[in-house]
């Protein structure tokens, strides 16, 4: 099941991992073909007492030839496992942004980032790595077998009484070397959380003092994450020197066993120094089996919780039965009910018919349901019944995208990005003219500030515009909306933050706007509700009219 998932990853790139492999393969065959020659080599030297330069040069010029396959599939290996961590990346990356925001709110975006980073790291190193070893590494054991049996039957069976020996090894370490990876995997994850979480609410750490208690908490993971990796290093040293341990001592019994072979004529010396050669090129892939296997189970868990993500359904942005086409702005909502997961009922059969061009306001205690009321005209939440029809459409039926390019919105959270003025407001419209951008900033009671900056438009801003005031950033996002132009606009206490001053320039500028569209206000300041023709307030699941 996980094997075939791995193996869909590294389908798009069968060609050059499928060429790796011929090359390591090829890489493999020289390594059995070495210790058959240094056989010939030592019997060369024990008729002769002085090998053929022939020997010597073919046995040169197949280790150069080592030399070059190990160079050739080690740095196709590394590009294609680059290539297909950035793909990987960038299909994780699609997927979570489809997602519907529910998604979001259940986790830790922590989470979610390690998932992107170093887990996907690690499953591409070893699509790239450790899997395709397998194949030559198979080679090698299977070769190195069969000649050892042609040599000598008796002596191979003595080694292959040793398989289940290493094979009993293999397990249990391998398991031991999974459990600490896993251990290791959320630890990991669980730092890069705090730390992302904690970068992003500095302001509230330092105002309520909490520094050095958050130092510790982080400290404590990171210590988590230290002793965890410590005892993971110290599994992967002890692991390869004690198989190879058990290995070796295998190769010297076999050796003391072998002479006795020797001595009733069963070998030729050369034969000796070929078998030996064979058991040693063994211990190489013997060794390694256990961490690969440990790194075969944690690729396993990275997988699960990848497909984890990956089979959460996205929201359907694009496909849908039709697309919404343009509207006037008739809303009508019907019989909507709608709770939050595991949450009682924020709004409870729920009737409003908004006619086009309409400027309605809405009020209602904080929590009574108006940004929900908001969220589920632009499908960011789904009603568990009722419909909501824009134009007569229903919404569920259109692609979200026709649906969400005709609303625009100012939220009440702003959410601005690290740019320039003008980019930020052009976000919706990308490629808005120097014009429009600065009409629609006029109108948000925008333009006068920016002026006053000194770059202006091209001021940046900082992270979510943190070199803005409060009441700044709200005017750029109005800007941002009112720059779209669209159909439906709607204002979620979009000039809670602003100045009476301000306030009542906007609602001047605003009129014509307004007018020719369908505006839903929810607010409490009476200068915007000067501007509405109906009040209306949300309270008990339900609209009430004031
Ligand atoms: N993502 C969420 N998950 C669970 N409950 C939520 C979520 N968002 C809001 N709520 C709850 O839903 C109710 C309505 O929230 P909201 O629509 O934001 O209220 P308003 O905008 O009127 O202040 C509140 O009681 C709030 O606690
Ligand atoms: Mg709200």
């Amino acid at each position: 099941m996980t094997l075939r998932l791995l193996l869909a990853y590294a389908v798009p790139y069968r060609r050059s991992l499928s060429l790796a492999a011929l090359l390591m393969l090829l890489d493999a065959f020289a390594a059995l073909a070495l210790p058959w020659l240094a056989g010939r080599f030592a019997q060369e030297l024990v008729e002769g007492a002085q090998a053929t330069a022939k020997i010597v040069l073919i046995i040169v010029a197949l280790l150069a030839l080592q030399c070059l396959l190990r160079y050739a599939s080690s740095s196709l290996l590394a590009r294609t496992g680059a290539d297909i961590l950035a793909d990987l990346r960038c299909r994780i990356y699609d997927h979570l942004q489809s997602l519907p925001l529910n998604f979001y709110h259940q986790r830790r975006q922590g989470e979610i980032l390690a998932l992107l980073t170093y887990e996907v790291t690690q499953l591409a190193g070893f699509i790239s790595g450790t899997l395709l070893a397998v194949v030559p590494t198979l080679l090698t054991v299977v070769g190195a077998t069969l000649l050892m049996v042609r040599l000598d039957m008796v002596l191979a069976a003595a080694v292959a009484m040793l398989v289940p020996v290493f094979y009993v090894m293999v397990k249990v370490l391998g398991r031991h070397l999974r459990s600490i990876g896993l251990q290791l995997q959320a630890a990991d994850a669980m730092a890069i959380s705090i730390a992302d979480e904690n970068l992003s609410m500095l302001p509230a750490i330092k105002t309520f003092t909490r520094e050095a208690e958050e130092s510790i908490r982080y400290a404590t993971h990171v210590e988590n994450v230290r002793l965890l990796s410590a005892k993971e290093s110290v599994a992967y040293a002890a692991i390869e020197p004690a198989v190879q341990f058990v290995a070796m001592t295998s190769a010297v019994l076999l050796i003391w066993f072998a002479s006795a072979r020797l001595g009733s004529g069963h070998m030729t010396p050369a034969e000796l120094v070929s078998f030996l050669l064979y058991a040693a090129l063994l211990t190489r892939p013997v060794g390694r089996l256990a961490t690969t296997y440990g790194q075969a189970l944690m690729a396993q868990g990275t997988l699960q919780r990848l497909q984890g993500v990956l089979s959460e359904p996205g929201e359907p942005i694009f496909q849908a039965t039709h697309a919404l086409p343009a509207v006037h702005g008739n809303i009508e909502y019907r019989n909507v009910c709608f709770s939050y997961p595991g949450r009682p009922a924020v709004l409870k059969e729920l009737n409003l018919h908004v006619r086009a061009g309409e400027t309605i306001a809405i009020v209602g205690e904080n929590g009574a349901g108006k940004s929900t009321f908001a969220h589920l005209l632009m499908r960011l939440q789904t009603p568990q019944s009722g419909q909501i029809f824009v134009d007569g459409h229903d919404i569920s039926q259109v692609s979200l995208h026709s649906l969400r390019g005709q609303i625009g919105v100012v939220p009440q959270h702003v959410l601005l990005f690290n740019g320039t003025l003008r980019d930020n407001i052009a976000y919706g419209r990308p490629g808005a003219d120097e014009h429009a951008i600065q009409a629609a900033a006029q109108m948000a009671q925008a333009h006068d500030f920016i002026l006053g900056l000194p770059q202006g438009y091209d001021t940046l801003i900082g992270d979510e515009g943190v070199r803005l005031s409060g009441g700044q950033r709200q005017r750029v996002a109005l800007a941002r909306a009112l720059l779209k132009n669209p159909p439906i606009l709607i204002l979620d206490e979009a000039t809670a933050m602003f100045d009476p001053e301000g306030e009542r320039s906007f609602v001047q500028a605003c009129r014509d706007t307004f007018r020719e569209r369908t505006v839903i206000l929810i607010t409490h300041r009476p200068a915007s509700l000067a501007l509405a023709d109906r009040v209306l307030r949300l309270g008990d699941g339900t609209v009430h009219t004031v």
